[in-house]
């Protein structure tokens, strides 16, 4: 059983804290040398991601190179378009590649139904992690955003623009909604399983929240969020779960975030410097808000930004720090180890 008395719970709590709790988006990774020797011996990204012992031997590597107080899950959001159907692969400096992108409204209504058991290897590897922490160290679990996992699905690939999705929901409303609903009720499944399997906090990653209008991302995105917490927390599994949300600068008021995500603490994007501490205060916990491409200056300059954060919210019950969105593979984890210092050291 984790400690409900470590650092990342009593945030979690929206306890005021001399020191926060530190984890990193993206963690794991490609900057870290023991993770790209490891990473040699797969030709596919998501081949690795299905060996359990692997996916173990990841997550504990930031965990004890930094001495963070959580750790993450090692996969990837994109097994359920996986598990569905749509041939997940990703390619060398291009990122995920989709073998059968969603291209029309027959597409969604061929797509097998969501199995939860086809990622027995996710969960395997959850329950592995969790072995290997210690108490105080609480393992997150995590899924992409319904609006997310569809829009890599429909877009086949990571994009700018996501034009293609964008016009796709606009010729195909109906059907974009039974997507949605679809991906709604994957991710409810899969996040259970993640839980069962050992998981004490669960994150979703709503990576393209940003390319919505405020209208389509209440519709598009924030209904099916709202829809995918509201059964977590109704579910006799799951609802004691703590759950954080990722939204990438959403185009929404705070107060709509803060009330109709249903999330217990938001994960805040390195761009939403206006977010109103106000609004959320004694409602939810806040995580991140660091931009990380302060990483790739010299010590005094991250310094100095993060002391400004850590300012910002050194009155504020229940902050988590972190970066405002992953640490990028040009990033010297000297940095990583920098930072965490300056934020115990405060
Ligand atoms: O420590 C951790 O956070 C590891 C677990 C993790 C990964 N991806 C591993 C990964 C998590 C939580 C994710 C989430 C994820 N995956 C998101 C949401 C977070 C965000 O960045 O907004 C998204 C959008 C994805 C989809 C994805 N996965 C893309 C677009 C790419 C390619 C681009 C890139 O950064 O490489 C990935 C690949 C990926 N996922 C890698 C890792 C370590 C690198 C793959 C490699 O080594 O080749």
């Amino acid at each position: 059983m984790t400690n409900s008395n470590s650092l990342f719970f009593r945030a979690l709590n929206k306890e005021r804290l001399k020191t926060p709790p530190i984890w990193y988006m993206r963690q794991a990774g490609r900057y870290m040398p023991e993770y790209r020797a490891v990473r040699k011996k797969f030709n596919n990204f998501l081949d690795m991601c299905k060996n359990p012992d692997v996916c173990c031997e990841l997550a504990l590597q930031p965990i004890n190179a930094f001495n963070l107080d959580a750790a993450i899950l090692f996969s990837d959001i994109l097994t359920i378009p996986d598990a569905l159907g749509l041939g997940v692969n990703f390619v060398e400096n291009e990122g995920p590649v989709f073998k059968n992108p969603i291209n029309n409204s027959k597409d969604i209504d061929n797509l097998d139904l969501f199995d939860p058991d086809e990622l027995q290897y996710v969960y395997q590897a959850v329950t592995n992690i969790k072995n290997s922490l210690s108490d105080n160290i609480p393992l997150i679990g995590f899924s992409g955003s319904p609006w997310t996992l569809a829009a890599y699905s429909i877009e086949g690939k990571s994009s700018k623009d996501f034009k293609k999705t964008l016009n796709f929901i606009n010729k195909n409303n109906d059907k974009s909604h039974t997507f949605l609903n679809a991906l709604t009720d994957a991710c409810f499944l899969y996040l259970r399983e993640q839980v069962k399997a050992g998981a004490d906090v669960i994150q979703i990653f709503d990576s393209w929240a940003n390319i919505l209008d405020e209208n389509r991302f209440n519709e598009f995105s924030m209904q099916y969020i709202n829809k995918l917490t509201y059964a977590l927390k109704n579910d006799k599994v799951t609802s004691k779960t703590p759950i954080i949300l990722f939204s990438r600068d959403p185009k929404c008021s705070n107060q709509t975030l803060v009330k109709n995500s249903g999330a217990d603490c938001l994960s805040l994007y390195w761009d939403m410097k206006d977010f109103d501490l106000n609004i959320a205060r004694n409602k939810v916990s806040l995580q991140g808000n660091l931009d990380p491409r302060i990483l790739l200056e010299p010590k005094d300059k991250i310094k100095y930004q993060t002391h400004k954060i850590l300012d910002k919210f050194k009155d504020y019950p229940g902050y988590i720090f972190n970066l405002g969105h992953g640490i990028t593979p040009d990033i010297n984890p000297d940095n990583i180890k920098y930072l965490t210092e300056v934020v115990r050291e405060y």
